[in-house]
């Protein structure tokens, strides 16, 4: 439950965050441990206007992570080929922007169209190399359960390689059953009802999450209009 005192810390953290130039942000691929873990990370729901940011994201992934991500080294043309088959009306799509409005991490949960299945839904993830390490993976999943949970689903469950050892741990932190099959795993987390909890949750994190992005989008332009600037005063120096 996202408590008042949490909102407060996260909007706090948000608007000290706004004033840091975007470039000082991700500029490696290794984590940066000395940046505090924020309280909350605003996670959004994505629509059909995105599907190019998707598709920069999924193509971002290189040849390992694109295995993990679809059980299948797919390339160039087989993401766009996805990204383009998304259903946005049926399906959800989460994203977590960071202030360049790059797409860092992204959860596709996938609502089966099997009428004997209707109450199952598959999760899929993947997170830049550079971003990892921070809790995205496991926050994004846990975004997709409450959406879930309260969009009637019963069970939702990954398709990963035994050896996807990150998403599998992910998975059974949060109490999902994993069945082994040599090289391949399923697993499985059965889902309680929706709650007036859940439901609230899921609005509050959903309307901070739209906040954010629209806030990043102003922080960005006011950078780019700076940078702008910048160089015209350059230019007329020289
Ligand atoms: C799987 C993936 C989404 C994890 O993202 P992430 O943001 O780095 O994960 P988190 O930071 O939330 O870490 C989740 C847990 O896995 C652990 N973990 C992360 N990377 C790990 C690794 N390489 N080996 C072992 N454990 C790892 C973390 O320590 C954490 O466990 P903890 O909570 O006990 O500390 C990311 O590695 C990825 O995008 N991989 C390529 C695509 C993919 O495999 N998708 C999943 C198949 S659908």
């Amino acid at each position: 439950m996202v408590t008042p005192g949490t909102l407060f810390k996260a909007s706090f953290d948000a608007s000290k965050a706004f004033f840091r130039m975007p470039a000082e942000e991700f500029t490696q691929r290794t984590p940066v441990v000395s940046y505090a873990q924020p309280v909350m990370v605003p996670i959004r729901s994505i629509g059909s206007r995105h599907g190019e940011r998707i598709a920069t994201h999924l193509l971002a992934l290189d040849a390992p992570d694109r295995y993990l991500r679809f059980g299948y080294a797919a390339n160039d043309e087989q993401i766009r080929r996805y990204v383009d088959g998304l259903n946005f009306e049926r399906d959800e799509i989460f994203g977590i922007y960071n202030r360049r409005l790059e797409l860092i991490a992204m959860a596709h949960l996938a609502f089966s169209s099997d009428p004997e299945l209707k109450s199952c839904a598959e999760f899929g993830v993947s997170v830049l190399a550079k971003a990892r390490g921070r809790g995205y993976g496991a926050r994004l999943y846990d975004r997709a359960v409450m959406h879930a949970r309260n969009d009637g689903i019963d069970i939702m469950f990954i398709h990963a390689l035994s050896e996807n050892t990150a998403m599998l741990r992910i998975a059974s932190k949060a109490g999902a059953r994993i069945e082994r099959d040599g090289s391949e795993s399923e697993a499985y987390l059965t889902l309680p009802p929706a709650d007036l909890d859940s439901r609230m949750t899921e609005m509050v994190e959903e309307q901070l999450a739209q906040t954010d992005y629209r806030l990043k989008v102003q922080a960005k332009k006011f950078w780019d209009f700076l940078t702008a600037l910048q160089k015209v005063g350059h230019g007329v120096r020289e």
